[in-house]
């Protein structure tokens, strides 16, 4: 199972070099990357950025269900990941207390931060209707994947 996602996830950096590759819009490219990450790695429900501005978190592109707009610092899992700035993988949501269900689907979660240039920029967040969905293989890659944005 890990090979096989370590298959996915290599497949999408490659995909991603090549689809983003010459392009510097942000909004472009979050738009993208997203929508490659949301087709390719199978069990998702939610693929969503959040934009770090004015001290809260910004809704970016996504794919999934409608997503809460405004998220403020140490709320939910996103809000958490922007005060920590260190990921998190939450196998049950409904354990991980103050979590924000944007879609009752979503059973797991894993957010990582993003950061441009060493400053914290905002967080990639990934929602499964499967508990216990990711694992350190999520996060090592998409530690990788989330900043070919910039
Ligand atoms: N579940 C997230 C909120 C964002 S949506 O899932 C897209 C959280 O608790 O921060």
């Amino acid at each position: 199972m890990a090979g096989r996602k370590d298959e996915q996830y290599k497949l999408v950096i490659k995909q991603a070099e090549s689809l983003l590759q010459g392009e510097h819009d942000l909004i472009a490219n979050m738009s993208n990357l997203v929508s490659l990450i949301f087709h390719t790695i199978p069990g998702l429900n939610g693929a969503t950025y959040y934009r770090f501005v004015k001290g809260e978190l910004i809704l970016g592109p996504f794919q999934g269900k409608p997503a809460c707009m405004h998220i403020a610092v140490g709320k939910g899992v996103c809000g958490k990941v922007a005060e920590t700035k260190h990921p998190e993988i939450v196998p049950d949501v409904k354990k991980f207390s103050g979590h924000i269900a944007c879609d009752d689907a979503s059973k797991s979660e894993i957010v990582i931060p993003v950061f441009q240039d060493s400053r914290f920029w905002g967080v990639l967040d990934l929602d499964s209707p499967d508990f216990n969905h990711f694992d350190q293989t999520d996060r090592l890659y998409l530690d990788k994947i989330a900043p070919l944005i910039f």
